[in-house]
């Protein structure tokens, strides 16, 4: 039941670079993109219009937008929070949009300053005025595989949280494995729960590698047909409100797993890790991610 080819969402420059304690030169955010880009990457999530007392490092998002050499063929989507976040958006030209929820009271709280239920009605006005602009807006799922502050989330939580997005006119939703502690049979699980209230053609998985499980949830998830992922460029990331986050799972491991699996995604692997090699020389360290330093060491 494995799917024939992947889409991969890049989110290393937003999820990635939302994480680095250091300011960031706009420069090197644009260059990241572009090499993305030209790595075969087709969807690359380039910044995040919320507050920038939340989240200092996606302050420059509109410089971003506006520096990047865009190739129409691709898509740009960016984390918007609310209204304000929409329309700073739409004038940047952001032409993708995505929203966040979580599957946990307590993460909805730390991250969003609301309720779940608070944050799908403040959702609501977001889609309606997209959906006017002819803008498509994704839908994130925070912790569908347990919470920082709660522990276990039951997969029904999951599934209601999926389901209110849609609802409002979400194309696509994404869950998050935030934290990285999902396990692939709890994966197929939470997956099962979830397809009840939502299709699996509109599900995406965004797993953290926190406990390096990540790649062994991907596939337990393909096999459940899910055949769009999210992953970050060398595994850059973490996230600032789940304490001992790590990164999502790397774009390199995931494309050398699919490549070796005759899954197709389009991305050139040689390409894609010289990117993370530009960014990483940026902040001078070396890669974490498994492949990334399996071929740097070459
Ligand atoms: P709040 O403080 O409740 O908001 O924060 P507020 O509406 O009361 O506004 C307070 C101030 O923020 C005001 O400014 C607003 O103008 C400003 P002041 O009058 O005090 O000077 N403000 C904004 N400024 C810029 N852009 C905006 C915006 N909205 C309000 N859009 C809010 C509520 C949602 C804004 C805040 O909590 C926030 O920005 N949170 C973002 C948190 C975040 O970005 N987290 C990381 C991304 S999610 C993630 O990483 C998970 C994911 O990867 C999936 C996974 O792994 O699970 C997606
Ligand atoms: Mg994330």
């Amino acid at each position: 039941n494995l799917p024939a080819t992947v889409r991969i969402v890049e989110v290393g420059p937003r999820d990635g670079l939302q994480n680095e304690a250091a300011p960031i030169p706009t420069a090197v955010k644009i260059r990241l993109i572009e090499d993305l880009a030209a790595a075969g990457l087709s969807e690359i999530e380039a910044g995040a219009f919320v507050s920038p007392k939340w989240v200092p490092q996606m302050a420059d998002s509109a410089a971003v937008l506006a520096g990047l050499t865009r190739d129409p063929r691709k898509r740009y989507p960016v984390l918007v929070p609310n209204l304000q976040g929409l329309e700073a958006a739409l004038t940047a030209g952001a032409r993708d949009v995505a929203v966040f929820a979580a599957a946990s009271e307590s993460f909805s709280r730390k991250n969003t300053n609301c309720s779940i239920d608070d944050s799908i009605a403040r959702f609501e006005p977001v889609l309606s005025r997209a959906r006017s602009a002819g803008v498509p807006v994704r839908g994130y799922v925070s912790c569908v595989l347990g919470c920082p502050y709660e522990g276990e989330i039951a997969p029904e939580a999951v599934a209601r949280v999926a389901k209110s997005l849609i609802d409002i006119g979400c194309h696509e939703i994404s869950l998050g494995d935030t934290i990285g502690v999902g396990t692939p049979l709890a994966t197929q699980r939470m997956i099962g729960a979830v397809a009840e209230a939502v299709p699996i053609p509109q599900l995406a998985a965004h797993f953290h590698d926190t406990y390096g499980q990540a790649l062994a949830n991907l596939l337990a998830a393909m096999q459940m047909g899910i055949s769009v992922i999210d992953s970050s460029v060398a595994g850059l990331g973490g996230c600032p409100y789940a304490k001992g986050a790590t990164g999502n799972v790397a774009t390199e491991d995931v494309v050398f797993m699919l490549d070796g699996m005759g899954i197709q995604s389009g991305i050139d692997l040689t390409r894609l890790a010289e990117a993370g090699w530009r960014v990483l020389r940026h902040f001078d360290r070396a890669p974490q991610a498994g492949v990334s330093r399996a071929l740097w060491q070459k």
